[in-house]
């Protein structure tokens, strides 16, 4: 068991989850190196391209870890291939009333019920542009007001190298009470000609028939709206009195064979057209790789960062070195040449590899698939 595990853990768990959070955002703001506590190696064959982002390996902090995009430059160096801050919204927001969060040490899982709190997006533009651009970063975004998200957009794209769409919180009352599909649609109509970042949309994750409807059919109307990639997916919606709200958004260990699942089912209907970013419960190298297999082309740790700890990125990246994980990933662009879209979203961070440096093997652009080697290889 490593260190953070056996010591800092507990420490953290003795403290009500926003006190431990907040703790975290602490240290993230001293000067410590950032590159040695996560450890990540690098390994060139994990070198992946996302709609034209290049990314050093495919693993990603998904939004919520920090909402007010202070602290994604220590968060970057920890490894992790690209982060995400936010969601961030135009105007700032308190959140829900707390408690709000609660854990599930057991299960390696927790009910959160946020409701976005986020300085807002000319607090977050500033945070944004007073910290290093080491590595990729995305900003997620969601608002009420079609204008309010076109007004964030405008403010944060120029800082970041993608924006995410959160089409899927479950923890704010507009995310219910309206028309998603022609929200989104109209959004995406709006953002179409104004944008030169890639887009993500990420959507809500399901588990009944009429779910998946709803889900497949907004992943469609991404697709139609020229969307870049997708993330499956946010946290499920349960109860939980010991939230203010009576429930919230479950996410971590108890969301692994949804996410594989989920992915596998909107890779499908949206015939492989897009990258899809794997988001829930992913906590190790073989639920890394089982989500590649299942179409991914990344994935994002949230709740795994909590319960394992900055070594989370370095386990995960070791593991998918060892793992025949660079069949499944998109080869990154040649120096030199344009990234995957003709229009250009490409942005490099450091040496991409050349040709010549790539895994050999099929990437799933070319419809590949190991026959051996998959994620039990690692458990
Ligand atoms: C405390 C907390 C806050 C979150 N806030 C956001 C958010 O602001 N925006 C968002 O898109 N997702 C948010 N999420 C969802 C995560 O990004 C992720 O989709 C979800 O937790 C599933 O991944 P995981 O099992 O690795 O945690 C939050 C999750 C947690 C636990």
């Amino acid at each position: 068991m490593g260190l953070y595990r056996a010591v800092a853990r507990p420490l953290f768990f003795a403290l009500p989850p926003e006190a431990a959070h907040r703790l975290a955002q602490t240290l993230l703001c001293l000067p410590l190196p950032w590159e040695r506590i996560g450890g990540a190696p690098g390994d060139a064959a994990l070198r992946t391209s996302l709609a034209g982002i290049e990314l050093s390996n495919p693993v990603g902090l998904a939004a919520g870890f920090d909402k007010s995009c202070r602290h994604l430059d220590a968060l970057g160096r920890l490894g992790f291939g690209y982060v995400i801050g936010g969601t961030i919204t135009r105007d700032p927001r308190p959140g829900n009333a707390k408690p709000r969060i609660a854990r599930y040490p057991r299960r390696a899982s927790l009910t959160n019920a946020m409701g976005l709190p986020n300085p807002g997006a000319e607090s977050a533009a500033r945070n944004l542009a007073r910290s290093p651009r080491s590595g990729p970063r995305l900003a997620s975004i969601a608002d009420q007001d079609p204008a309010a998200v076109i007004a964030t957009h405008v403010l944060l794209e120029p800082l970041v190298d993608g924006i995410e769409l959160n089409a899927s919180c479950p923890n704010v009352s507009w995310g219910r009470d309206r028309n998603n599909e022609a929200h989104l649609a109209l959004l995406l109509r709006e953002l179409r000609a104004r944008r030169t970042t890639p887009l993500f949309v990420k959507l809500p994750p399901f588990r009944s028939i009429v779910e998946r409807e709803v889900v497949l059919a907004l992943a469609r109307i991404a697709q139609d709206g020229g969307a870049d990639g997708l993330t499956c997916s946010n946290t499920r919606s349960v109860a939980d009195r010991r939230l203010s709200t009576g429930g919230g958004g479950l996410s971590g260990r108890e969301l692994s064979p949804d996410t594989v699942r989920i992915v596998a089912e909107v890779r499908r209907a949206t015939a492989g057209t897009l990258p899809i970013n794997a988001c829930g419960g992913v906590f190790t190298a073989a639920d890394a790789l089982a989500c590649l297999e299942a179409g991914a082309s990344t994935v994002q740790v949230y709740t795994g960062f909590i319960y394992h700890g900055p070594r989370v990125v370095r386990d995960m990246v070791t593991g998918l070195s060892r793992a025949p994980s660079g069949r499944y990933l998109a080869p990154a662009s040649p120096p030199g040449q344009d990234g995957t879209r003709p229009g250009g979203f490409r942005r490099e961070f450091g040496a991409t590899a050349g040709a010549g440096e790539r895994r050999p093997g099929p990437t799933r652009g070319s419809g590949g698939r190991p026959a051996a080697g998959g994620p039990q290889a690692l458990r």
